[in-house]
């Protein structure tokens, strides 16, 4: 027997059709001498009714089970307006049983509570179910819609290795060892960052490539070890090119997936104006809370906590618009312990009245300052500290996305996206006690700081841009280094020696000898952005087969020992 229909598409309009249907039982129950059926797939649901007297095996199919009906459609007598196939119902002549199911290990249901690991262990249990099975639809849309658009706009798809070199100046990367020779290794690409930029070398003028990247970091609910970028690169274009072009990519995803329109150009904020305002570099522009500098309101104050500031220091806060409770002020102060400050010190604000852990030694010159300032009218809670300003300010960033969760001052379905521009060139690594490049050391630095970048390294700017929606970074890309002289400099200013150049690098600088257009490119990040439009809370979410906090896949158990003969063989390379 054919499959005639899927479990989602028979509606009145089948009426009195002959029809064969094939899915998993969802529901099996009996009422008098009927069994009643949901019949599911990756379609929908279809009721089945079967009298039991003609298939008396039907009452003890197991749940998940999958089984092939032929029937005629007809009208249900108690209509279901939650199903597409609501209507009507398959009265079944014909019920064969292809593979009966063990009791699972969870109910396949939206909204389950079971836990991640034992989810992941049956990770295709858990893909059947309908609120992930949305996701991957929603991913291959994505994935065909970013190459409908790079075809039509000229770009050539080309796939880049993924055994490659291991360089310096990245994350960590995944080793893979050599067993035809002796001692050495390839490393999994991070992004096709260095191939990218020779194909722009080889003349291909506009690349695009879904890519499989791999950096050993440690995972947070937005980072993978193994995720999808769209990578993009393209030959005698600028910054200005490359945004647009993205922006043109986000419209026509955002449009075909969510009918929601996308106004371009996007709101650009420098670096250096996102932290100030929102204390991180990704800001969640759904909502306001800006942070506000509380420095001069005090400069005077007889509050013990807030006097004697060293030269350093400022004090800087947010304003929220109620009164926050005293369970919500113990969330928002271990948030701040968490980006190390050691207390959140607050004034509240009620009918004329000031309150709080730093009103008592509030002047009247202070209270009318804050009001005016800060032009505060009904209740309000200020939530002021005083420290190093990158300290201070990043704690507030973090504060600002948690009293924004806790009052949920945003909309959960509205898409809010910018551009970050002018990041710093290069950032001081403590661990290493040198700079080192900010976004990596092919990255062109901006006009302004051509002249002395490599001399007034902590000022330099970058022509480096991120894109940010909701809060999380989900791209980022630059202008490229193509001239000799400034790729020197870039190196030695992070302080990396001619020898170590040629050996790491040498291979890929020299390409530049031989004719290099100038060219910017970007990556997204397609697992974020579908996290984000899919509304789900975990990355994982959107990949059908994640690896878990730790690292590991509990389904197949990797990463997992290999057997004898294999590291034997890999041993006697290692140790010659
Ligand atoms: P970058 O390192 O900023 O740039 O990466 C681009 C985007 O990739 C996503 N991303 C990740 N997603 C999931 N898990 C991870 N571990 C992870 N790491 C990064 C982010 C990020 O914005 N070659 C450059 C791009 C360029 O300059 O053209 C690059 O890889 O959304």
């Amino acid at each position: 027997m054919k499959r005639t229909h899927n479990c989602g598409e028979l509606t009145k309009k089948n009426l009195g059709q002959k029809v064969v249907l094939q899915g998993w039982v969802k529901k099996n129950r009996k009422l008098g001498a009927l069994i009643f059926i949901d019949l599911r797939d990756r379609y929908g649901i279809t009721q089945l009714i079967i009298e039991e007297s003609a298939f008396n095996m039907a009452s003890s199919l197991k749940t998940e089970s999958v089984i092939q009906v032929s029937g005629e459609v007809i009208a249900r007598k108690s209509v279901n307006p939650e199903l597409l196939t609501g209507d009507i119902e398959i009265k079944v002549t014909e019920l064969e049983l292809i593979n009966s199911s063990e009791v699972t290990p969870f109910e396949i249901k939206n909204n389950l509570e079971s836990s991640e690991d034992t989810r992941m262990t049956y990770r295709y249990l858990d893909l059947r179910r309908e609120e992930l099975q949305k996701n991957f639809i929603l991913r291959s849309k994505i994935n065909k819609i970013i190459r409908n658009y790079y075809h039509d706009n000229n770009f050539i798809e080309v796939e880049t290795p993924i055994f490659g070199k291991s360089t310096p100046e990245g994350a960590r990367d995944f080793l893979v060892p050599s067993r035809i020779n002796h001692h050495k290794f390839y490393a999994l690409p991070q992004s096709p960052q260095l191939y990218k930029q020779l194909l722009m070398i080889s003349g291909f003028d506009r690349y695009f490539q879904i890519a499989k990247c791999f950096r050993d970091e440690d995972l947070r609910i937005d980072r993978q070890p193994e995720f999808t970028q769209l990578d993009m690169e393209m030959s005698f274009a600028n910054p200005i090119d490359i945004q647009e072009n993205i922006e043109g990519l986000l419209a026509k995803i955002l449009w075909d997936t969510k009918k929601i329109k996308l106004k371009t150009p996007l709101p650009r904020i420098t670096y250096r104006e996102a932290i100030e305002k929102y204390g991180i570099d990704k800001p969640d522009l759904r909502f306001g809370l800006e942070i506000q500098n509380f420095t001069n309101i005090f400069s005077k104050t007889s509050i013990p906590l807030l006097q004697n500031l060293t030269k350093n220091e400022v004090i800087r806060g947010v304003k929220v618009d109620c009164l926050i409770g005293k369970k919500e002020l113990e969330q928002l102060t271990q948030t701040a312990h968490q980006n190390k400050l050691n207390n959140l010190p607050f004034l509240k604000f009620t009918n004329g009245e000031w309150s709080g852990s730093l009103a008592k030694n509030l002047s009247d010159e202070e209270k009318k300052s804050l009001i005016s300032d800060f032009k505060i009218k009904g209740d309000c809670t200020l939530l002021i500290a005083r420290g190093e300003y990158e300290l201070v300010s990043q704690a507030f960033g973090a504060i600002r996305n948690h009293v924004a969760k806790i009052y949920e001052l945003f909309d959960k379905d509205a898409i809010n996206l910018l551009w970050v521009i002018d990041f710093p060139l290069f950032e001081f690594s403590e661990e290493e006690n040198r700079f080192v490049a900010a976004h990596h050391p092919f990255t062109q630095p901006k006009e302004e700081s051509l002249k002395d970048f490599d001399i007034n390294k902590k000022d330099a700017l970058a022509a480096a841009y991120d894109i940010v929606m909701n809060g999380f970074e989900i791209g980022g890309g630059s202008q490229r280094i193509t001239n000799e002289d400034i790729q020197k400099r870039m190196f030695k200013a992070i302080e990396m020696s001619p020898e170590s150049v040629e050996q790491n690098f040498g291979w890929f600088i020299n390409a530049y000898k031989f004719g290099a257009p100038y060219h910017s490119g970007c990556a997204l990040g397609i697992d974020r952005i579908l996290m984000i439009l899919a509304q789900t809370t975990s990355i994982r979410d959107v990949i059908a087969f994640p690896k878990n906090s730790n690292g590991i896949d509990p389904m197949t158990n990797a990463p997992d020992m290999v057997s004898q003969t294999q590291l034997d063989d890999l041993k006697l390379k290692l140790s010659k």
